[in-house]
């Protein structure tokens, strides 16, 4: 008999691997079921920190055009505030009826932040400056009417928000603690002094975590990958067990080869301070892919659309040349590119496979480690609510 479960996350957490447990995939319903994503969105997107991008892109002339604009993060609105070099995060709702303050994407240039519905007012400090009609109302007072603040950092360039608890509460995830030994791997990379130097972007017929689980082993790339196996040989490298809310390992280039591009020759200007021979692959979760390269630093931005669906931004960057002129970078954009739509391809077909009412989770290889140490953080999160 099938059990049914009041609750559908209820069913994945029981079919959902414990740690000590032989390691094995995720329930199907962990990558095909609405109720899953939805949850995945509140709690482990909008309650961890979820890149939101690139401050200079969130914020291109730092501050005249734009100082404000709505997000989403995870499935929460959001509106982030610059001005005077001082970065906010508030709830994109309005403290009268909840109104968005701004609609999803949209930008704006004022000092107030107007809502379009009846007009209250803020500073852009979150505090009510204008309530219309409410001058005379007996027992009215606009400091208990300001916007929640939401915790933001900028990071490597990077900004991270938390979604799920206002700023300075005591359910406010510490940043450090979440990158915890993240922080020492990437430093050598300044990646807040590279600029952009491509962006491909990707709608992935595949949920995030399949993404994601791919993105974590190379067990698959003698099979998919011919490019890369020839700058790189697949088995190389080890997985780091380090402190930190993220999953991660290293590989290494092979003997005559730069970077991972398609001749091997080097794209970009090498980065001073890192390790030539290596490159580095690191998954701060939820949604950020940073691959290290001795020249160039590539990211991967997940943004989950439905359970099947996925939305993939892929930039590449660069240090400057002498002059501030931008590397092209070609050969290792191309390189990638043929690299992502090979990983898509594979990912698109576990997604098709997984729908199919004969799958049954299947067991990782030795060289799946680092899947699995995925796999066995998301059930820990389904478990206890939150990534760890
Ligand atoms: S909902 Fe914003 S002013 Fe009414
Ligand atoms: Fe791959």
């Amino acid at each position: 008999m099938t059990e049914t479960y009041a609750d559908p996350l209820d069913a994945v957490r029981a079919a959902t691997p414990v740690e000590g447990d032989p390691e094995r995939m995720l329930p199907a319903e962990a990558y095909t079921s609405v109720a899953v994503l939805d949850w995945e969105r509140r709690h482990l997107f909008a309650g961890s920190w979820t890149c939101l991008g690139r401050f200079t892109d969130l914020f291109p002339d730092a501050g005249a055009a734009v100082r404000q604009r709505a997000a989403v993060l995870g499935d929460v609105p959001v509106l982030l505030v610059h001005d005077a070099h001082v970065l906010r995060m508030f709830a994109n709702t309005c403290r009268h009826r909840g109104h968005e303050l701004l609609g999803e994407g949209e930008t704006s240039p004022r000092r107030r932040i107007v809502c379009p519905y009846h007009a209250w007012s803020y500073d852009l400090e979150g505090a009510l400056r204008a309530a219309r009609g409410f001058q005379d109302v007996e027992g009215f007072d606009d400091e208990d009417h300001s916007l929640v603040e939401l915790p933001v950092r900028v990071w490597q360039g990077w900004v991270f928000g938390h979604a799920l608890h206002p700023a300075g509460s005591e359910e406010e995830p510490d940043f450090e603690r979440h990158l915890g030994d993240l922080a020492d791997l990437l430093t050598p990379y300044r990646c807040d002094d590279l600029v952009l130097a491509d962006r491909h972007s990707y709608e992935v017929a595949a949920n995030w975590k399949v993404i994601a689980e791919n993105y974590h082993e190379c067990y698959h790339c003698p099979l998919i990958h011919p490019e890369l196996c020839q700058v790189t040989p697949p088995d190389s490298g080890d997985n780091y067990d380090l402190p930190g809310a993220w999953v991660g390992g290293a590989m290494f280039l092979r003997d005559g080869m730069s970077t991972m591009s398609l001749t091997g020759e080097l794209a970009g200007n090498p980065l001073p301070d890192v390790d030539a021979t290596r490159v580095e692959y690191l998954h701060l979760l939820p949604n950020l892919l940073v691959s290290a390269h001795p020249d160039y630093v590539m990211a991967h931005r997940m943004v989950p659309l439905a359970p099947g669906r996925t939305w993939v931004e892929c930039s590449w960057f660069v240090a400057p040349s002498a002059g501030g002129t931008v590397p092209e970078l070609r050969g290792a954009v191309d390189f990638w590119d043929i690299t992502n739509k090979q990983d898509w391809a594979a990912c698109e077909s576990v997604q098709r496979g997984l729908a199919s009412p004969h799958f049954r989770p299947g067991p990782f290889a030795p060289k799946e480690d680092a899947v699995a140490d995925f796999v066995t953080r998301v059930g820990r999160a389904y478990r206890v609510g939150r990534f760890e």
